[in-house]
């Protein structure tokens, strides 16, 4: 049997959220600069946003840049946003043609303007799309997106718009990027690197974490359908114990 088809379509993960990483130590090994490696990625993007589409998963995001990365040096943050903005208009026409709808989380006001640019015509051309959404974490930091999210509820509560005793989590998750969108059932981080990296902290309290040795411009279909597989093995149990879930 192969991969996909061990797949129980019934037990499909509604959102996966993947950490790409590994773009610069594979460039390394194949003897070329890190943007190389980036370049690749492209590829890595493609297969798994095509094979999540393919299966039904509803929601894909995406780590493409973290606030963290603008750090990085100068050529190699430049390099990332010119594929960016490649990326987004070569791909925009198969985005619409298979019904997906492009949505990005994080700062976009520290873009290039004609990545905003890009962005904005790209998610304008896709809105009405529901098979899947293509969500791109964008120059995003986690904790970020919580301070803005308690400025906002402070704000509100002081305006008199919101008692303090009905803040819930509810609350919370309605103040983020992420308001209109579940939490990740599985988080991906390929390279074999256990960490989070500030990606989706308050999302991923209940997320499944996959760590696959292959480095991200490997990536491909066969291993997208094994990280679900791997996921539909494992038994979520959200604090209860096992006996409370087979009932
Ligand atoms: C991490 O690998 C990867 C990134 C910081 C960028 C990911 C970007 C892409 C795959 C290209 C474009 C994406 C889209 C959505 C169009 P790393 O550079 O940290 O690798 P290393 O740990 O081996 O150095």
């Amino acid at each position: 049997m192969s991969k996909k088809e061990q797949i129980d379509q019934d037990k499909l993960p509604s959102h996966i959220a993947i950490i790409m990483d590994g773009n610069g130590r594979w460039a390394k090994s194949q003897g070329k600069k890190r943007v190389f490696g980036h370049q690749h990625g492209v590829t890595a993007v493609r297969e798994t946003t095509e094979a999540c589409a393919e299966l039904g998963v509803q929601y894909l995001t995406l780590y493409a840049f973290s606030t963290e990365n603008w750090s990085r040096p100068k050529y190699e943050i430049n390099t990332l946003m010119e594929l960016l903005i490649k990326t987004i208009r070569d791909e925009t026409e198969t985005l619409v043609e298979n019904n997906i709808r492009l949505r990005t989380i994080g700062n976009l006001d520290d873009l290039p303007s004609e990545c905003r640019q890009n962005l904005k015509e790209t998610k304008k051309a896709t809105a009405g799309h529901d098979r899947m959404d293509l969500i791109l974490a964008l120059n995003y930091s986690s904790r970020y997106e919580i301070q803005q999210a308690t400025r906002q509820i402070a704000k509100e509560v002081a305006e008199g718009q919101l008692r303090i005793e009905d803040i819930d989590e509810n609350t919370i998750n309605n103040h983020l990027y992420t308001a209109t969108i579940p939490d990740p059932e599985l988080l991906i981080r390929t390279s074999s690197e256990h960490r989070v990296s500030n990606f989706l902290l308050w999302q991923i309290a209940y997320s499944e974490l996959y760590f696959p040795a292959k480095l991200w411009p490997e990536f491909r279909k066969e291993d997208l359908y094994q990280a679900v597989v791997d996921y539909q093995n494992r038994e979520r149990r959200f604090g209860k114990i096992s006996e409370q879930i087979q009932v």
